[in-house]
């Protein structure tokens, strides 16, 4: 069969009342950081996930440096992550001058390795005046940032159980996973703060985007304080410390309001998408599925398999008008966090990336275009 149009990897679906309520800004000259719609839509994003306190940002960037600083990160200070994230992970820990510790991950669920972390912290580490130390590097470890993959979630117990016996506080890096729970319980609300991404490709977009969720008041003033200027008086330029402009913007948040009206919607597609590839492509090829846990209700944000064919089903389905994407590169192979310390045993993240394949998964993908990622999928492994 001839495939004229390319079926893109994951775009945005505009299908609401966002022209609507963006021409309302237009019309109005609500157009920046005031006005109704940033309130709305982190109202919106509150209740959904089922937290207190929500302070929208420009993105999931910006909304994890911020967490990072009001839970009291200092430069040369520690912060743990998984060695498979989008670098803006890692990132956002440079930007406040920290060092990420990277943890390997699983080989079937692809979250953080939390066995292999318990290991590294009861053999690497001292506890002095409340806080745990890198016996080599002789500094503190603040934040534990884990992240929840592609939607899917790790041990979540675990997480909690080593962040308390370890007095770490725990950032969710949760941009990929507005509508995954764990234990009925949304992500994002397990620790003591949550960020979430509303970039192009995500479940959800304004164009570019983010959001703190917090349950903590104290944290969600500091947030809110330091994304807007850190200004004290609302008449006067008065400012108390270095803030930053991340404010979300009124016509983002108003595409935004539109995009949470349709959340059910996407979820739904994205749902019925994943069961479709699931059942089509299982048995094909030495094709393998990312495992969910049981108790785990993803938002099945981006369909990934791995195969050991990975790299020449990427060039066949990319010339065959069905965009794929390999994933990322560990982060422990990029030039900037080489040095820094990375726990591993058998580097499954090598793995995970030569192995990892991203296809087709946009919410608005239409069953014949399923069909067609799967015919095609089917041809590569027949040949
Ligand atoms: C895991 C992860 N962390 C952080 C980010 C950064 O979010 P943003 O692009 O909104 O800055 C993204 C997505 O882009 C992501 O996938």
């Amino acid at each position: 069969m001839k495939i004229n149009k390319i079926i893109p990897l994951s775009i945005p679906n505009i299908s609401g009342n966002e022209l609507t309520y963006v021409k309302d800004c237009l019309e109005t000259g609500w157009i920046s950081s005031a006005g109704k719609y940033v309130e709305i839509f982190e109202e919106k994003v509150k209740n959904y996930v089922g937290s207190k306190y929500a302070i929208a940002c420009m993105n999931g960037t910006s909304g994890l440096h911020v967490s990072q600083l009001v839970l009291g990160l200092n430069p040369g200070d520690h912060v743990i992550t998984p060695n498979i994230t989008f670098v803006a992970t890692l990132n956002s820990i440079k930007y406040n001058g920290a060092s990420p510790i990277l943890v390997d991950v699983n080989l079937d669920d692809w979250q953080m390795d939390y066995d292999l972390l318990e290991e590294y912290l009861e053999h690497n580490t001292f506890f002095k005046n409340g806080y745990t130390y890198v016996k080599k590097t002789g500094k503190p470890i603040k934040i534990i940032m884990p992240v929840h993959v592609l939607g899917n979630v790790g041990d979540i117990d675990k997480l909690i159980f080593l962040a308390k016996k370890y007095n770490l506080k725990i950032i969710e890096d949760s941009a990929e996973s507005l509508g995954s729970y764990h234990n009925y319980k949304h992500t994002g609300t397990f620790g003591d703060m949550g960020v979430f991404s509303f970039n192009g490709n995500k479940i959800l977009s304004t164009g570019g985007g983010g959001i703190i969720v917090t349950n903590n008041n104290d944290l969600a003033k500091k947030a809110k304080h330091l994304t807007t200027q850190a200004k004290i008086s609302k008449e006067e330029y008065i400012h108390d410390k270095i803030g930053y402009n991340y404010r979300m913007v009124n016509i983002l948040a108003a595409v935004g309001v539109a995009q949470m009206e349709q959340l059910t919607k996407f979820l739904d597609s994205k749902k019925n998408m994943d069961k479709f590839y699931r059942n089509q492509l299982s048995g094909v090829g030495d094709i393998e599925f990312q495992k969910v846990g049981d108790n785990v209700k993803p938002n099945c944000w981006l369909f990934t398999f791995r195969t050991k064919r990975m790299r020449n089903l990427l060039e066949f389905l990319n010339n065959n008008g069905i965009q794929s994407r390999p994933f990322w590169v560990p982060m422990n192979q990029l030039e900037m966090f080489k040095n820094d310390i990375y726990i591993t045993k058998s580097d499954s993240s090598s793995l995970i990336y030569e192995q990892c394949l991203s296809i087709p998964s946009s919410s608005g993908i239409t069953k014949i275009e399923q069909l067609k990622v799967v015919e095609q999928i089917k041809k590569f492994f027949l040949k």
